[in-house]
C-alpha cells in the first residue's frame, strides 16, 4: 500500500522447529526476496490446527520456535512482516464468505488435499471418517490468507501449486459475482530440489524422524550423521564403495562441495573409512549452521524481542487484512452501517 513493491506471501504450519530442508527449500529464498518485495510470512496456526486440533500445545509451542528459526536465518523483521494467522480474525471471516464459492467436489479433487486424504486413510485405515470439514476446507482458508494481504505472488514448492490454483479460481469467481475486488495471485515455483534425509528417504520431515534442525547442537548433528545410510556393500574401512548411493556422499555434495571430488574418489578407491568420512561431514554441517545457531541463541535469550516482532508484525498484517475486508464487504453489499 505504502510503496510500489509487489506483495509476496509465504506461510508455514507451526508444528515443530524448522529443518535444513526448509532452509534450502524456502527460507534461504525468502531472505533474498525480502529486499525486492513487500514480504509477509504467515505462521499458519489455524491451518496447523486442521490436523492437530487435538494437540493445540504443539502448535502453540511451535509459533515462537518457527519465528526464531526465521530470524536466525536472516529474515529481517524490518523488511519482512511476520504474523500469526489466528490473531487476524479477518482471515477467518473471509474464509466463511469464500466457502460459498467452492464446491465440496472441487475440494475433494484438489490434488494436494487428495494426497493428504489418502495418506490419512492409510494411517487410520478407514473410509475418510477422519476427514473433518475444517480439513477439507483448508484450501479455502489458504485462499483467504493469500487474498487478505493482497498478495501478488506466492513463492512455494510444487505441493502448493493446487492450493494457489484454487485461490485463483475463488478470486475469479468472487470478482465475477461481486465486481473486481481481489487480486489474483501467481505462484513463483521454487526450483530447488527437495533435500533427502540422511536415512535415504526422499523427504526430510519431523514425522519421518530424519530431520536435521537448524537448532540442533553439534553433538546432535554428529549423532545423526553417524547413523546415516551408506553403501551397504562396504563392510571394512578400506573396501571400495560407491559414494553416489551413500547419503554421506550426498550430503558432502551439499555441505562440502569444494572437497567433493576428493571425498568421492577416496571413497571409490577404498582410501576413506566411513567413520572419518562421517565425522568430517558433521564438522562441515556444523560450520555451516554455526552462524544460524548463534543468531538463534540470541533470540532464545531474548524472548521479549521475538514477542515484539510477532505482535508488531501481526498488527501490521491485520491492518492490511482489515483493508481487504472492508473492500470485500462493500463489494458484497454487506457493509450495512458504514458511512458511504
Ligand atoms: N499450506 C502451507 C504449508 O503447508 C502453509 C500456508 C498456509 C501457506 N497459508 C499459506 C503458504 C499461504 C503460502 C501462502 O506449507
Amino acid at each position: 500500500m505504502e510503496n510500489n513493491k509487489k506483495i509476496i506471501l509465504t506461510g508455514d504450519r507451526p508444528t515443530g522447529k524448522m529443518h535444513i530442508g526448509h532452509y534450502f527449500g524456502s527460507l534461504q529464498n525468502r531472505v533474498k526476496l525480502q529486499d525486492e518485495y513487500e514480504q509477509y510470512i504467515l505462521i499458519a496456526d489455524v491451518q496447523a490446527l486442521t490436523d492437530n486440533f487435538n494437540n493445540p500445545e504443539k502448535v502453540r509451542n511451535s509459533i515462537k520456535q518457527v519465528c526464531m528459526d526465521y530470524l536466525a536465518c536472516g529474515i529481517d523483521s524490518e523488511k519482512t512482516t511476520i504474523c500469526v494467522q489466528s490473531m487476524i480474525p479477518e482471515i477467518a471471516e473471509l474464509t466463511v464468505f469464500y466457502s460459498n464459492l467452492v464446491t465440496v467436489a472441487r475440494l475433494e479433487r484438489n490434488p494436494t488435499v487428495k494426497t493428504e486424504i489418502s495418506q490419512k486413510k492409510e494411517l487410520f485405515g478407514n473410509n475418510g471418517e477422519s476427514i473433518t470439514y475444517g480439513f477439507l476446507g483448508y484450501p479455502v482458508s489458504q485462499a483467504a490468507d493469500i487474498t487478505s494481504f493482497g498478495a501478488h505472488i506466492v513463492p512455494a514448492g510444487e505441493d502448493q501449486e493446487p492450493l494457489v490454483e484454487q485461490t485463483r479460481e475463488i478470486v475469479r469467481k468472487f470478482n465475477s459475482i461481486y465486481g473486481d475486488t481481489l487480486i489474483e495471485p501467481e505462484i513463483m515455483l521454487s526450483k530447488t530440489p527437495r533435500i533427502k534425509g540422511l536415512d535415504g528417504n526422499a523427504k526430510m520431515g519431523k514425522s519421518l524422524g530424519n530431520a536435521i534442525y537448524l537448532s540442533d547442537s553439534e553433538d546432535e548433528i554428529l549423532k545423526k550423521v553417524m547413523a546415516a545410510v551408506t553403501d551397504k556393500t562396504k563392510i571394512k574401512k578400506d573396501d571400495k564403495a560407491n559414494p553416489e548411493i551413500c547419503m554421506v556422499g550426498y550430503y558432502h555434495n551439499l555441505f562440502n562441495l569444494e572437497n567433493k571430488e576428493c571425498v568421492f574418489s577416496e571413497c571409490r578407491e577404498g582410501r576413506r573409512g566411513c567413520v572419518n568420512c562421517k565425522k568430517e561431514l558433521a564438522k562441515k554441517i556444523n560450520e555451516y549452521l554455526l552462524p544460524i545457531r548463534n543468531k538463534r541463541k540470541y533470540y532464545e535469550e531474548h524472548p521479549e524481542i521475538v514477542d515484539k516482532i510477532l505482535i508488531e508484525g501481526t498488527l501490521k498484517a491485520r491492518n492490511r487484512a482489515k483493508y481487504t475486508m472492508s473492500k470485500v464487504k462493500k463489494a458484497m453489499h454487506i457493509d450495512y452501517f458504514d458511512e458511504k
